[in-house]
């Protein structure tokens, strides 16, 4: 099995549309080709790479296991592919699971038991591991020693049990849910940002190249400014693009194309989708800018509340078009300004002198 076969089978998925910043069992396949294999060729995050970069090569030169590394940023940024790059950079071996895969202390054990000197570990998603696993990993990751529990009760024994140095490699996209005292045991953690535009297009070119497609520059560059400021989301555009380009055009990917592919599988020029659309258009045109419970706002546009919550609202919420009040959600004046309608006066200031709350 390779990597990404693995974390097919490791992860669990949600929702999905063309913009979602998840990556289903088939994307893995093409991401697998489109992956970065070294630091070198990661693009963009100038600070990690340079940061995580000296972390590997001090290592190497003192000839031990790096230090465990936590990345930490939404969907899509580049977390696994960088847990890929750290264990090819040390020439290690990885070993890869994550949270949710590790239900009870005794996966984890089995999985250390199994170890060997310098390589290294990858738990994706490592803030679902089950409370038991987390205080196992803990002792693992400081005194590369756990306990192993045999039998219950009062006849229980606890069998320690030696762990070549490895290196642990954490990824989470909610490093506020880890408790402290595991953050505590990372050595570096890397927090990834949301991309620029330039190094988005950068990402484009370099995938259009491995793929084989034909770009112009201006093309990328649409691609890029409508990615959501992540590449998993620029390199599926880019694939659907390239579609469009080899049947309805001559196979280059130029601003037009781009513009055309991009209109036709409704994405907009923010990168917005459908659903992200008629969320902002059911809560300026029905509810007048709100604010209206986010479960009215799911009914209004057919949606499970789950979904607008988690799949439109994160972005739109980033893009500064809605706000989150304690009354309900509120249309900003950007948002009437991107539908294309007037902002009534008094709702959006009304709603927003109230604190926010996350929920
Ligand atoms: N810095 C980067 N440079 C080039 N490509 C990247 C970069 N970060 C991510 N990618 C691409 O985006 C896709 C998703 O990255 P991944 O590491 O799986 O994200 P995450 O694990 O954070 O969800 C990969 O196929 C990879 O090719
Ligand atoms: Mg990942």
């Amino acid at each position: 099995m390779t990597y990404d076969d693995e974390l097919a089978a490791a992860e669990d998925l949600h929702l999905r549309s063309l913009v979602a910043a998840e990556a289903d069992g088939d994307e893995r396949a093409v991401e697998a080709a489109l992956r970065p294999r070294t630091l070198d060729e990661v693009v963009g995050q100038v600070r990690v790479r340079e940061q995580l970069g000296l972390v590997l090569e001090a290592a190497r030169r003192r000839g031990r296991t790096p230090d465990h590394v936590l990345l930490s940023g939404p969907p899509g940024l580049g977390k696994t592919t960088l847990a890929m790059i750290i264990a090819a950079e040390m020439s290690a071996p990885l070993r890869l699971t994550s949270g949710p895969a590790i239900t009870h202390a005794g996966d984890l054990a089995a999985i250390l038991s199994g170890m060997n000197e310098g390589d290294v570990l990858f738990v994706d998603e490592i803030h679902r591991m089950s409370r038991p696993a987390e205080e196992m990993l803990y002792m693992a990751m400081e005194d590369f020693r756990v306990d192993v529990v045999i039998g219950k009760g009062p006849g229980a024994t606890a069998i320690p049990l030696e762990i070549p140095p490895f290196t642990l490699v954490g990824a989470t996209t909610r490093a506020g849910l880890l408790p402290g005292p595991l953050r505590d045991r990372f050595g570096f953690t890397a927090h990834l940002e949301f991309y620029e535009p330039d190094d988005l297009d950068r990402i484009v070119r370099r995938s259009a190249g491995l793929l084989g497609c034909e770009v112009e520059l201006d093309g990328t560059a649409e691609i890029a400014s409508r990615s959501r400021g992540t590449p998993r989301i620029a390199n599926r555009l880019l694939r659907r693009v390239r579609d469009y380009a080899q049947v309805r055009a001559d196979g280059v990917v130029t601003r037009a194309v781009a513009r055309a592919a991009l209109d036709l599988y409704e994405v907009d020029a923010s990168g917005l989708d459908r659903l992200d659309r008629a969320v902002l258009d059911a809560l300026c045109r029905r509810f007048g800018g709100g604010p209206v419970g986010v479960s009215t706002l799911a009914v209004a546009v057919g949606e499970e509340r789950e979904t607008v919550e988690e799949v439109a609202e994160p972005f739109l919420v980033r893009q500064g078009l809605l706000a989150r009040t304690p009354r309900g959600r509120v249309a900003t004046p950007a948002a009437w300004a991107h539908l294309g309608l007037r902002a009534p006066a008094g709702t959006w200031a009304d709603a927003a002198d109230a604190p926010l709350f996350e929920g």
